[in-house]
């Protein structure tokens, strides 16, 4: 009996450790670097660092995510490339409106963070 009550203690204890990184995970960014293209972009594509924005530059998940931080997903889930869907700004107005804003005020302070169309979009 005690046997028996022991493990199953144990598998519910290892239950919910598995549980509890499984959602850890589900928050975790990218390790490399993500290439953004939307489907029919006439644009060189935009391979964007995580790394550099949430460990170096520390900016919050929601800053970008800001519909969906718990758990991530593409932008063009809900932006459109061509119009305004649901209310949500096309493709190029929401990334530029997000990278190029905080982009102009860091370079102006001398950190290097690319402003010109083929820094960001790079073939
Ligand atoms: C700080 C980075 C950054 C800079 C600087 C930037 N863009 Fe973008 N742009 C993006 C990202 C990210 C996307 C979304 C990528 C995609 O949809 O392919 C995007 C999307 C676009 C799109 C819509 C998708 C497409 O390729 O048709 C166009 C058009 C565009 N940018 C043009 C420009 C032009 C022109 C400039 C310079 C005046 C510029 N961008 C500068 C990051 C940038
Ligand atoms: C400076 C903006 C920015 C910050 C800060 C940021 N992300 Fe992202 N993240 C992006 C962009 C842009 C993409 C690519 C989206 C796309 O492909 O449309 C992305 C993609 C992702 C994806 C992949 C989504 C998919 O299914 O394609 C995950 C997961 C993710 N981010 C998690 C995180 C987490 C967790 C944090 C905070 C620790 C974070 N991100 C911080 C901009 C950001
Ligand atoms: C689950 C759907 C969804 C996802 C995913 C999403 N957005 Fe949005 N976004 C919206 C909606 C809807 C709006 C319209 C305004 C509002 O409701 O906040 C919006 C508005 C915006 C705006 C305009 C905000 C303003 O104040 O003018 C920007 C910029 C933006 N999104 C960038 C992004 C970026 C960058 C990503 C990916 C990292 C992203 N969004 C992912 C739904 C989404
Ligand atoms: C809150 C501010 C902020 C936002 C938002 C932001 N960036 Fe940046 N980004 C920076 C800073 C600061 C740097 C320079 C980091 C350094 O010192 O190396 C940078 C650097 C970069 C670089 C160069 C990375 C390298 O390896 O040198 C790319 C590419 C880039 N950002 C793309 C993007 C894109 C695409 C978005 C929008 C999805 C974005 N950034 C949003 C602040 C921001």
């Amino acid at each position: 009996m005690r046997v028996v009550f022991r493990s199953t203690f144990l598998s519910l204890a290892l239950l919910a450790v598995f549980l509890l990184v499984g959602v850890a995970q589900a928050a975790e960014a990218p390790k490399g670097p993500v290439v953004i293209k939307a489907d029919g972009a006439k644009m060189a594509p935009v391979t964007f660092p995580h790394a550099v924005h949430v460990d170096k530059v520390k900016v919050e998940c929601a800053k970008c995510h800001h519909k969906d931080a718990d758990n991530p997903k593409a932008c063009k889930t809900c932006h459109d490339i061509k119009e305004v869907k649901d209310k949500a700004p096309k493709i190029q107005d929401a990334f530029h409106k997000v990278c190029q804003t905080c982009h102009k005020e860091q370079a102006e302070k001398g950190a290097k963070a690319p402003t010109k169309c083929n820094e960001c979009h790079k073939k």
